[in-house]
């Protein structure tokens, strides 16, 4: 018996040491032979003998318990390290993405204007003829309106077309210096290759005593925008026409596309047209109010200056839900 808790003692693997276990106390084992063989033993040998095998077996299978734990960690360990599996290792191998576009877009934007000490705004997607339209100078049967196809429901409520909205509820619930952005959704009737039904857009509105803000400022923070989005474009306002903003502005860049050459993105003319802007009209201010001020406004489209930046040509792969657009990026 002692030559078996020595083997069993020295046994590197669990193979041997089940073969250990099986010369031992298997069915012809060493241990049950010895059982077997108590039988023909007379009765108070036969105690005697019974009670030291069932000590040795006791204590065989404790030892024998032990042995199989560290054997099996042991070579679990050993596997694993075989696997080579570091879990603090970066996985270079995985999917990585800077999220959706659209979101990475609208991110970057705001980066810019809350580092130039815009506030951020929010305002809510429902909104009223009130704020979407007339308090922008937009009156009932104004021939603007025509210029946004809207989503009505049947009370006065209505899905807000574009971010503006907000400048009047900002400009009713605080006092001037105000200086703020406003991202989120728009809608529109709309839908063919460049225009999609739910778009987002960027406001911006600064206000301050009159005189204090300038066309110059305005175009001083846009050109910065463009640059900082773009990188080395050049950049010019085009003299344009909003109800909300007296005067008005469209801001083109130097087509990114064909180096200004003329390109079927720029309809060959080698500029494209990247936001809205002007000094906010004072019909504006007198709907919310406001005296003595002046302020500029500004609002851009999300999804045409991720495409741009990015180099998407198709609106509609935003709305897929396709994993490929993501892992472009
Ligand atoms: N609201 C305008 C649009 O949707 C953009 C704009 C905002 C223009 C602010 C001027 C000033 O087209």
């Amino acid at each position: 018996m002692q030559a078996m808790f020595h083997a069993l003692d020295s046994a590197q693997d669990s193979a041997s040491l089940e073969s250990i276990r099986i010369d031992t106390i298997g069915k012809k084992g060493l241990l049950t032979e010895r059982f077997a063989k108590l039988k023909s033993l007379p009765e108070e040998e036969k105690k005697q003998i019974a009670k030291t095998l069932n000590t040795l077996r006791k204590e065989f299978e404790g030892r024998l318990a032990i042995k199989q734990q560290e054997l099996e960690s042991k070579e679990l360990e050993s596997t694993l390290s075989a696997q080579g599996i570091d879990v603090s290792l970066f996985n270079l191998r995985s999917k990585r993405s800077i999220g959706h576009p659209i979101n990475y877009t609208k991110d970057k934007i705001i980066e810019f204007f809350t580092r130039m000490g815009y506030e951020l705004c929010e305002g809510p997607l429902v909104e009223d003829d009130f704020h979407n339209f007339s308090a922008l100078n937009l009156p009932e049967y104004h021939p603007a309106r025509d210029m946004q196809d809207t989503f009505y429901f049947h009370d006065d409520k209505l899905l807000r077309t574009h971010t503006s909205p907000v400048q009047i509820r900002t400009m009713l619930a605080q006092k001037p210096p105000i200086k703020m952005i406003c991202p989120g959704e728009t809608f529109r009737r709309d839908y063919d290759l460049t225009h999609s039904p739910m778009f987002h857009q960027v406001e911006g509105l600064v206000v301050d005593r009159a005189g204090v803000v300038s066309f110059a400022h305005l175009k001083y923070v846009l050109e910065s925008f463009l640059h900082y989005m773009f990188g080395d474009v050049k950049v010019r306002f085009r003299s344009s026409f909003f109800p909300f903003t007296e005067p008005s502005a469209e801001v083109d860049i130097s087509c990114v596309f064909c180096q200004s050459d003329g390109c079927r993105v720029c309809s060959h003319t080698g500029w494209l047209e990247v936001l809205g802007c002007g000094m906010v009209d004072d019909n504006v201010f007198r709907a919310v109010g406001y005296e003595e001020v002046s302020g500029y406004a500004f609002g851009m489209g999300v999804e045409r200056l991720c495409m741009l930046s990015l180099g998407i040509g198709d609106l509609r792969s935003f709305f897929e839900t396709d994993l490929r657009l993501l892992e472009q990026f």
